[in-house]
Formats: structure tokens, C-alpha cells, sequence
């Protein structure tokens, strides 16, 4: 999940012919475009995602991808797997060899994956300082009471990672069934947390993820995220 960014005069010197001294020449001739416009100085940056032309020549033009998936029970968060099918078999894009998973689910839970080929965006999305909602349809071996909500509200100490679960919000739907907000995304998170009451998780979905939802996505299907999907996500994202 690396961000490539990288000073232009040592882009053009990695991705071309010219040396790393020849990029100030290069730029006083308006060789260089970036995004479409003349390059100015050695130091502009150069992201993933920048289209950078070198007089005719195109040196990179990547776009961007988001792509959201309705994860079945079975299928592993992984992108190469020697047993069970992965979330990028599912995939029908042309370019999945280049996603890498946002927030995995464990095997048997189902629902809501996102993909990316954007390291920066996966980590914004996934840090709790965002405090993106990720909510979680929770099926329980015994009969939930009030008492989980205070819990889950104070935190719970995960001795393995010495760390405190943020504060979660935990709705009661009836005696064995639950909706479960998180912002972060520790391992088995969910299981642990109910773990604490030793209370078994029977069923597992991630319903949302801030404004995105599942909403006309049949388990195993995926698509593209929106403009709107995206610029919704950016405006939940409290940092
Ligand atoms: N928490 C879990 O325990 N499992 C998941 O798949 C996701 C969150």
C-alpha cells in the first residue's frame, strides 16, 4: 500500500533518459507536463497518479481506482490465496492486479470491501483519526444485555496490541442480533470484543462504510465507486 511520490528531476532521471542534472534544461525548453501543464521546478511533485509527458513521450498516465465489493461467506481478504478463492477473483475490473485491500474481513464474515490502487486514500480511510464509520451486523450465541453498550462505549484493552478499542456505539436490534459502529480495524476486532462477554459471533456482515453501502449489490458483485460515493467519503472524513 506504498504512495509513489518522488521529486520530478528524480522522476524524469528513473523514468527516462536524461540524467537528473539535464531536468533544470529540460524545464527552461518546457519540455516537461504535468497534468497538462509546463513543469516549472526540479522540485514539484510527482505523485502515482500525476500524468507526466516528456516532449511527445507519455512517462506515466495512472488513474486512480476505488472499487467496492459485496464480500460472500468463504472468500478470503487476500490477494493471491492457494486454497480459498480471494476477493480479487471476484473481480471482473481489468485492472484488479493492481488493487490492494481496504480493511479486510475475516473469511466468514460477509460484506462491504473496498479496493484501491491509492495507498494515501486507503490509509486516510482506515485511520480511527478519520472516525469513518465502519457498521457491522452482528449474530450472537447468547442473548445480548445493556451492560455491552457501556462496554464497548469505555473500550475494551486488547493485551496484544497493549491498546484501548476506541469508543464504540453498540445498538441492541433484539436478544441476539446487533448493529456495531467501529472507526478502526483491529484484528478479529469484532469477535474480541464480543469475546470479552465470551460471547461467540455466529454471523458477521459490514454493512456501511461512512456513506457507502451495499444498496443494489448482490453478494460476490462489485463496481466502481462514484464520483458522489467519493466525494461523500471525503466529506465524512473528519481529518
Ligand atoms: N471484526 C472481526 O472480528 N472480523 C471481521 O471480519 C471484521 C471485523
Amino acid at each position: 500500500m506504498k504512495s509513489k511520490t518522488c521529486r520530478l528531476d528524480r522522476f524524469i532521471s528513473q523514468n527516462s533518459a536524461f540524467k537528473l542534472s539535464d531536468v533544470r534544461l529540460l524545464l527552461a525548453q518546457k519540455r516537461i507536463l504535468l497534468d497538462g501543464q509546463i513543469a516549472q521546478s526540479i522540485q514539484q511533485k510527482v505523485t502515482q497518479f500525476t500524468q507526466v509527458i516528456l516532449d511527445d513521450q507519455c512517462l506515466q498516465n495512472n488513474q486512480p481506482l476505488y472499487v467496492l465489493l459485496n464480500k460472500p461467506q468463504g472468500v478470503v481478504s487476500a490477494t493471491t490465496d492457494l486454497k480459498h478463492k480471494t476477493v480479487v477473483d471476484l473481480l471482473e475490473h481489468p485492472k484488479k492486479d493492481e488493487l490492494h485491500i481496504v480493511g479486510r474481513l475475516d473469511l466468514n464474515t460477509t460484506g462491504l470491501v473496498l479496493l484501491s490502487n491509492d495507498g494515501a486514500w486507503s490509509r486516510k480511510i482506515s485511520l480511527p483519526e478519520t472516525k469513518l464509520a465502519k457498521i457491522y451486523e452482528v449474530t450472537l450465541a447468547k442473548p445480548l444485555t445493556p451492560e455491552y453498550i457501556q462496554v464497548f462505549r469505555e473500550g475494551i484493552y486488547f493485551a496484544y496490541e497493549n491498546i484501548t478499542t476506541q469508543p464504540a456505539h453498540l445498538e441492541i436490534i433484539s436478544d441476539y442480533h446487533a448493529r456495531l459502529s467501529l472507526v478502526e480495524g483491529k484484528y478479529h476486532q469484532v469477535k474480541r470484543m464480543f469475546g470479552y462477554f465470551q460471547n461467540e459471533v455466529l454471523a458477521l456482515h459490514r454493512a456501511s462504510v461512512g456513506p457507502i453501502t451495499l444498496a443494489g449489490l448482490e453478494l460476490g458483485q462489485s463496481r466502481d465507486l462514484t464520483t458522489q460515493e467519493m466525494a461523500a467519503i471525503e466529506a465524512h472524513c473528519v481529518v
